[in-house]
């Protein structure tokens, strides 16, 4: 079995005003009639021996976590509630020490639940080689071949293949030479030009027991705060609440920084399947259906003379004329409008707003 864990606790402030700490990325209908957390779970399916998903997120979104699986038709028996937010080792650890504590010990999938895949067999064939390679006590990444300097991602170098090439369907596997998280942008230039180097796609897969190895090696003390978090945590209905004092004393960390910046265990799966962590309105636009003029467009709106534009409506009509490569978004309380090539300013906006109120 593996067991899928879905790591709902993130607060993206990027795609504001849609995405907001009550409503994240991860809850929302951002490219089909299906949130971020539904899509990420129904991509699952049809994958044989893949268990039930162990969703991780923020105790206030528990309500709308279980709606949102209950509504299709996923189980929705085991939500984990985090009363703070750790990043995502503690997260990593709290299912690993969970998984294992009934004696098994199965390989875990983790996976961000805000991202986009478009072409779902190739991301299964990665799977199943990520698989063989996790059975062999492996730290396995899933690796993107880049197309920009982005310093928001994690960086592998490739290092020696696993299997001759051509010889199975595992043959992509490499081991990873080196793993660095969020590079400034100089270093992120050098690694793009060398040609060596994937972006970390920021889903992972071990066996529980794997990943617990490295992290008591090089974070012992995460590993017992999150023993004690399960411990004196609490079934409540459907959920699992994580004790508040122990998990609140937990260090907090990504899983990049903590762990796959310094295993020597690691290896990395290359895969093209149109991966997009749609960080920004740009990148919606991107993915998005579109229209005779290369426009995007959600929700009801009226267009004459638009192109290459992002227009999403969400109460009212929005109505636009002679634009050209730009983002429009409209909620109840707030209207976005930017270019196209400055959304990524999106985030120092919303941090204007929040020493604002
Ligand atoms: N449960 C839980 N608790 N989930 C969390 C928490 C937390 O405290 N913090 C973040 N998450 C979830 C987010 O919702 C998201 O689904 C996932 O964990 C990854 O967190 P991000 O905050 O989005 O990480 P990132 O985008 O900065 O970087 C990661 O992803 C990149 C690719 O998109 C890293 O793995 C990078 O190396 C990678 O390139
Ligand atoms: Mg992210």
């Amino acid at each position: 079995m593996i067991y899928p864990v879905i790591l709902a606790g993130g607060s993206g402030t990027r795609l504001w005003p849609l995405s907001r700490e009550l409503y994240p990325k991860q809850l929302i209908e951002l490219v089909d009639e299906n949130t971020m957390l539904q899509d990420t779970v129904l991509r699952l399916r049809d994958f044989e021996g893949m268990a039930d998903p162990i969703v991780i997120c923020n105790e206030n979104h528990r309500f709308m976590v279980a709606e949102q699986l209950r509504n299709i038709g996923a189980d929705s028996g085991s939500i984990i509630l985090e009363p703070v937010g750790r990043n995502t080792a503690p997260a990593v650890a709290v299912a690993a020490l969970r998984a294992k504590s009934d004696g098994d010990d199965p390989v875990l999938l983790v996976l961000p639940a805000d991202h986009y895949i478009r072409d779902v067999p190739v991301f299964h064939e990665a799977l199943a080689t990520g698989l063989h390679f996790a059975r062999q006590d492996r730290l396995i990444t899933f690796g993107i071949v880049p197309d920009a300097p982005e310093t928001g991602y994690g960086y592998i170098r490739k290092g020696v293949p696993l299997s001759p090439p051509g010889e199975s369907e595992t043959s992509e596997a490499v081991a990873i030479d080196q793993f660095v998280e969020k590079p400034d942008p100089e270093t992120a230039e050098s690694y793009l030009r060398s040609g060596n180097y994937c972006w970390n796609s920021g889903m992972f897969m071990f066996r529980a027991s794997a990943v617990l190895a490295e992290m008591t090696r090089h974070v012992p003390d995460m590993v017992s705060a999150c023993g004690a978090a399960l411990e004196h945590g609490q079934e409540d209905l459907d959920f699992f609440r994580l004790d508040r004092a122990a998990f609140e004393s937990c260090p907090a960390d990504s899983i990049d920084y903590a762990i796959m910046e310094k295993t020597d265990r690691g290896a990395m799966i290359p895969f093209q399947a149109g991966w997009n962590d749609l960080g920004s309105w740009e990148a919606l636009w991107q993915v998005g259906e579109k229209d005779a003029h290369e426009n995007v467009v959600q929700g009801d709106v009226l267009l004459h003379d638009v192109s290459h534009s992002f227009l999403h409506a969400s109460t009212r009509l929005v109505a636009a004329v002679g634009l050209e490569n730009h983002i429009v978004v409209e909620t109840a309380d707030a209207v976005l409008i930017s270019p196209r090539d400055k959304v990524q300013d999106v985030k120092s906006l919303v941090n204007k707003l929040k020493a604002a109120r």
